[in-house]
């Protein structure tokens, strides 16, 4: 027997059994996602909508929380509409990508302008909308409205990859496997066809050591048949990530607020709270240069170690000096006091402070 003959004979192609096998897995197993609708019910767009953006780049548990206190905060897409941008970056702070928080907004006032405060229910209209990309569109349309409609994200990706062997890498192959995802997306039930394979990614086909034996497809997986599941989906050989480094100024003030200043309108954390720092470049900071950047006068002191964080495009390596100030300590005009404020360190949670700023703080000022 050929190689490719003995493949066919242990390996069914996936088509609809495959199908068949993975919802019924999903009835029994589905994880219980607070977005989820019981089966039978009709899915809310506006939470499939919420829980999607939010989903993007970052992890259910992480979103778990901030997508439960926004529902309670704004029920509904009027009351999203509604609300201050600002009041909405300062919920978003922590989840990261912020630009998602700004054009969550905006999708929010679309809808309710555009549509009546009712989501379009089609993959191309919902494309249209701020903040919707291909990915999310596929997902609502799916997900909300029962369209068959294909969402492909990087945990499908894999399944897919596996599913077929498919051996370019991604994301040379991004179109491939997407292309053969959607041949097994089923006319009914395609959100929970989608949602399926998310939670079999997740959960059994994870990138490192999958559980192919409690897989619910796995008579019909050609790599699994071929034992190299475990190295796909294949990688491009990446880039390193570049370095940016700083020097970042935590001024306290003895009533314990600290010195923040708003970024500018666009670019990376556009409006955000920053604690002032010097531009963030590729060289290590020289002390004495960066302390002629201090935003004012006072007695500077440097922490000890530095505070790293990794953005998508950048690794980001800040110093931190701190200082103690007087309440009254005058912002030097060069650091643009108008764009500064000082906020009590118990008030931090109800600003739009990223992460990364949280770290420097939590840096410079353990407890805070
Ligand atoms: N990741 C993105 N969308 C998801 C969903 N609806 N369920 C689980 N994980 C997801």
């Amino acid at each position: 027997m050929t190689a490719a003959a003995r493949l066919q004979h242990i390996w069914p192609a996936p088509g609809p059994g495959t199908v068949a096998s993975l919802l019924d897995w999903y009835e029994r197993e589905r994880r219980d996602l607070p977005w989820r609708m019981a089966p039978g019910e009709v899915a809310d767009p506006y939470r499939v909508w919420l829980s999607e953006i939010m989903l993007q780049q970052t992890t259910v548990k992480t979103v778990t929380p901030y997508y439960l206190k926004f529902l309670v905060r704004w029920p509904d897409v009027a009351a999203l509409a509604a609300a201050d941008l600002d009041d909405v970056l300062a919920a978003w702070a922590g989840l990261g990508y912020y630009s998602r928080a700004r054009n969550l907004h905006a999708c929010a006032r679309a809808v309710v302008e555009q549509y009546g405060g009712q989501f379009p229910d089609t993959e191309a209209a919902l494309g249209e909308l701020p903040g919707i990309g291909p990915y999310t569109a596929a997902a609502i349309a799916a997900i909300a409205f029962g369209r068959r409609a294909t969402p492909v994200d990087g945990n499908i990706e894999r399944v897919i990859a596996r599913l077929f062997a498919v051996a370019e890498p991604v994301p040379g192959a991004k179109a491939e496997l997407k292309r053969l995802a959607a041949t097994l997306t089923p006319k009914k039930r395609a959100g929970d066809y989608a949602q399926a394979m998310m939670d079999l990614g997740a959960s059994i086909c994870t990138p490192r050591r999958p559980s192919c034996l409690v897989c619910p497809i796995e008579r019909h997986c050609a790599a699994h048949a071929m034992a190299i599941e475990a190295s796909l989906p294949a990688r491009a050989v990446k880039k390193p990530r570049p370095e940016r480094f700083g020097t970042a100024f935590l001024a306290i003030s003895e009533g314990g607020r600290i010195l923040l200043r708003q970024r500018p309108p666009t670019g990376l954390l556009a409006s955000m709270l920053e604690v002032p720092s010097t531009e963030w470049t590729e060289m290590r900071p020289v002390a004495k240069e960066a302390l002629r950047r201090t935003p004012l006068r006072g007695d500077w002191w440097p922490v000890v170690g530095s505070v790293v964080h990794v953005f998508t495009h950048f690794r980001l390596e800040l110093t931190v000096y701190r200082a103690l100030v007087r309440d009254e300590a005058v912002v030097d005009l060069w650091a643009e006091p108008e764009r500064c404020r000082w906020v009590h360190r118990r008030d931090l949670d109800d600003v739009a402070l990223p992460s990364v700023m949280r770290k420097i703080i939590a840096h410079g000022m353990p407890g805070a």
